[in-house]
């Protein structure tokens, strides 16, 4: 590690000494950049998942090896499990979102038998290439199955085609190849839409951003070609480990991790969700629309958001609500300096809100996330063994351009929790997106590592 240089804080009443140290290779690894082409990883794009470097980045660093056990609390889309079980290492992966989860548990089971996988392949395919055609279904009656939103992503054959792979990938037996499978239609979802629904917004009357045609793809074709391409992936990562590293992804809480003993973890690494009004669950409407899990925005709402940890303010119900006491009782009595001095930005943002627009809650947003943020860091101290380090890729935030230090709030928490020290690296500056926007704030932000140590 590069050594690390104090330097004082005015954060909060008491004195502060944050190490902190930065250097330029690791600018991108708060982003999905590098996974977008690595095998396994590429399998589906989630603009809120991080670089595979930055996890071996953090296992090198470490001296983590075979014989120890890895946490991620934010799973995701499985980057961390995939890269340890690629070093031959134990990990366990925690995440919330029934889609993403799906996605993680999927793209790290790769015990197949080739060859039989080859045939399952062909099986599928042939099988939905006789369906269309023998199909005279009319493709109105295919489109009204689907949620509107769907409909108007792509041209009515092309549709029905997607339709006959679904149907035949929802007829398989339960089990890994029926996953694979869904999650390789999921993969063509977004690819062959003849419509922009790239991320954030999905855009029925925008044209796709290339201008190319795909209204001619043949969809059968594709999905075997995608499962071909997931199937090599699992053979060349399979090749190049020495040994498989074993992956337990929990559908579960990272507030409360029930299912990892204390004491059982030697190291963390996670990228929690940014306090900047990221909605994740809409990052997977058109894949749970599609799929027939979701059929609105309430559903989404219902099964996906009120899981997740507050981070997406436009959800918020003001009525739900104390004002006078959005900060727990146990943030208030463990840590007083750090809970007097969010207070002061909870009431900033309160004030700011009765002049603004939008009024978005973002008082309570900011005050549930930490909340929710401090007991994670709770649960997360409980199962690291004395020595393990927890490291988070962090961004902070400035809505209606209040300021909030979100890695040094959370790294003060950690020191009130428990943990010995903290440090922080800088990776990158971040929201210069909208330079044009009058409504934008001017604050400069940026994305940093944040590494509690245990004693
Ligand atoms: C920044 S993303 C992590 C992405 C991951 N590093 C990857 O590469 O795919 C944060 C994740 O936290 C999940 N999440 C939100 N609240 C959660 C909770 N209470 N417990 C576990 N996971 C949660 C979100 O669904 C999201 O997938």
């Amino acid at each position: 590690m590069v050594a690390a240089q104090p330097r004082q804080l005015q954060l909060f009443s008491e004195e502060v000494s944050a190490p902190v140290h930065s250097y330029e290779p690791r600018a991108q690894h708060g982003t999905f950049q590098d996974s977008l082409r690595a095998p396994i990883h590429r399998w589906f794009t989630y603009p809120a998942g991080f670089s595979f470097k930055a996890v071996e980045n953090f296992l090198r660093e470490q001296n983590i090896a075979p014989g120890m056990v890895v946490y991620d609390p934010f799973a995701g889309t499985g980057t961390t499990n995939i890269v340890a079980s690629q070093w031959g290492i134990r990990s366990y992966g925690v995440e919330a979102h029934p889609f993403v989860y799906f996605v993680a548990a999927t793209k790290l089971f790769w015990n197949y038998e080739f060859p039989q996988l080859y045939q399952e392949i062909d099986r599928l395919v042939m099988h939905v290439e006789h369906q269309i055609t023998q199909n005279t279904q009319p493709y109105e009656d295919i489109i009204a199955i689907f949620p509107e939103l769907v409909g108007k992503c792509y041209l009515p054959e092309k549709l029905a085609h997607l339709y006959f792979c679904r149907e035949a990938i929802l007829q398989l037996p339960k089990g890994p190849f029926k996953n694979l499978a869904k999650l390789a239609l999921t993969n063509l979802l977004r690819s062959v839409a003849d419509v922009a629904t790239g991320w954030p917004y999905i855009a029925p009357k925008k044209a796709k951003k290339n201008g190319s045609s795909v209204s001619s793809v043949n969809v059968p074709a594709r999905l075997r070609e995608q499962l071909l391409l997931m199937a090599g992936d699992i053979q060349i990562v399979k090749a190049q480990a020495q040994t498989v590293g074993e992956a337990e992804m929990i559908f579960g809480d990272a507030r409360h991790v029930k299912e990892i003993s204390s004491l059982s973890v030697h190291h963390c690494f996670t990228s929690p969700p940014y306090l900047n009004n990221y909605d994740y669950s809409d990052r997977t409407r058109l894949e749970m629309y599609f799929w027939g899990e979701a059929g609105s925005w309430g559903d989404i709402t219902r099964k996906v958001r009120t899981r997740l940890i507050m981070s997406a303010t436009t959800q918020i119900n003001r009525s739900d609500y104390n004002e006078k006491s959005l900060l727990s009782q146990e943030l208030s009595s463990v840590a007083p300096a750090i809970a007097s001095d969010l207070q002061g930005k909870v009431q900033a943002l309160a004030a700011c809100r009765l002049n603004k627009g939008g009024k978005k809650s973002y008082d309570i947003m900011v005050a549930g996330y930490f909340n929710d943020m401090f007991q994670v860091l709770q649960e997360t101290y409980r199962v690291l063994k004395p020595k393990g380090s927890f490291q988070l890729i962090l961004g902070d935030s400035a809505p209606y351009g209040v300021y909030i230090p979100t890695h040094l709030y959370l790294g003060e928490m950690g020191k009130k929790i428990g943990f010995a020290e903290y440090t922080i690296e800088d990776l990158r500056s971040r929201g210069g997106k909208w330079p044009g926007n009058p409504q934008r704030h001017k604050v400069a932000l940026k994305e940093c590592i944040l590494t509690l140590y245990k004693a």
